[in-house]
């Protein structure tokens, strides 16, 4: 079965071709980081023009790239939610009409599940069950996935998500908009010792995640200290992503523990961080626990995932009615 899928929650145009959930035949992202990287943050009305005008050829170009026909296409899957409402609109009323003229089942997909599928695209791919991280701009979520459609919530953010606090902290360092690749880029040269952030745990035994406090601390510590060398800032870029790396990981395995299983996924844009994944892979070995990370292709926004885990509603008859509509909040 190849399946169509369309993204379109947040700053992202993407469309991919999916053969049977896990070929990927095709996946086109149109990124609009430029329009938005001069406003400091994504900008909504101008993300749901900028879907309007990218919809069509990102889709005409996964159909070139995939080198099939309109009409080999079997099934189709748009995100419909959580994202910006009206961003998420142009790509779920554009499945929605192309899967009626075409008379094809249509899935709406449920974002954070399809970044959980992302690992399921990866090769090689974590065994059910497995631990699961969504670290992405908008969330910061533990999930224990026992089979292809559970996913039990087990911690979130209670204030800011990781990606989130990434993009704050490059704003107060005047390093733009993403802010979690050009952190991490810094971060490298430098000891990330050297400024003790604060590691917020919570309460004993909860998987949720604060990253007001460390994002407070790092504002003081600008405040009362000269950073206006690349140098300076570099540093404190470090330490910054030490303390968010080292709460990740640390709550990833005691969650693992917790379920006594011995494999942890991470998806979703902070998970393009590659020092994230390297310090956990080497803290999770310690406790024979493995570490899988999609390839940074798959880390972001793309629509293979929304195919891969369109592909399974599908399959599942699990299909969106034409009177179904989008949902700005998650509900998983
Ligand atoms: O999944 P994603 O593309 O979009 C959302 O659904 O939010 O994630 C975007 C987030 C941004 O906050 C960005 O700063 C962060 O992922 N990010 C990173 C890295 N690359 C992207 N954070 C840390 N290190 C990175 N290398
Ligand atoms: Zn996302």
């Amino acid at each position: 079965m190849i399946v169509l899928g369309i993204e379109s929650s947040c700053d992202e145009t993407a469309a991919a071709l999916v053969k049977d959930g896990n070929v990927i035949l095709s996946s086109v992202v149109a990124s609009q980081i430029d329009t938005h990287h001069q406003y400091g943050g994504v900008v909504p009305e101008l993300a749901s023009r900028m879907h309007i005008e990218a919809i069509d050829p990102v889709i005409c170009q996964a159909l070139q790239q995939a080198d099939i026909d309109i009409t080999d296409i079997d099934g189709v899957a748009a995100t419909r939610g959580p994202g910006l409402i009206g961003a998420l609109l142009v790509g779920f009323n554009f499945a929605k009409a192309f899967a009626w003229a075409a008379k094809l089942p249509f899935a709406g997909v449920n974002h954070l599940e399809a970044h959980i599928y992302s690992l399921l695209l990866t090769r090689p791919h974590p065994d059910l069950p497995f631990i699961c991280l969504v670290v992405s701009g908008g969330h910061t979520n533990i999930y224990y996935v026992s089979s292809p459609d559970q996913f039990e919530l087990m911690g979130q953010t209670r204030d800011d998500a990781a990606g989130e606090a990434f993009d704050k902290v490059a704003k107060m360092l005047g390093l733009g908009y993403p802010g979690g690749p050009v952190i991490e880029r810094l971060a490298r040269t430098k000891d990330p010792a050297k400024i003790p952030f604060p590691r917020t745990m919570l309460e004993k035994g909860s998987f949720d995640f604060s990253f007001s406090g460390l994002k407070s601390s790092v504002a003081r510590h600008i405040h009362d200290h000269d950073i206006s060398t690349e140098d300076d800032k570099a540093q404190v870029a470090a330490s910054f992503q030490a303390a968010v790396i080292d709460v990740l990981s640390d709550k990833l395995i005691r969650a693992a523990r917790f379920k006594n299983c011995p494999r942890i996924g991470v998806s979703g844009g902070v998970s393009a961080n590659r020092t994230f994944v390297e310090t956990l892979t080497r803290k999770a070995g310690s406790k024979q626990i493995s570490v899988f990370a999609p390839p940074v292709s798959l880390c972001g926004d793309n629509a293979a995932m929304i195919a891969a885990r369109g592909t399974r509603m599908i399959e599942q008859g699990e299909l969106c009615r034409l009177d179904h509509d989008v949902f700005s909040r998650t509900r998983i």
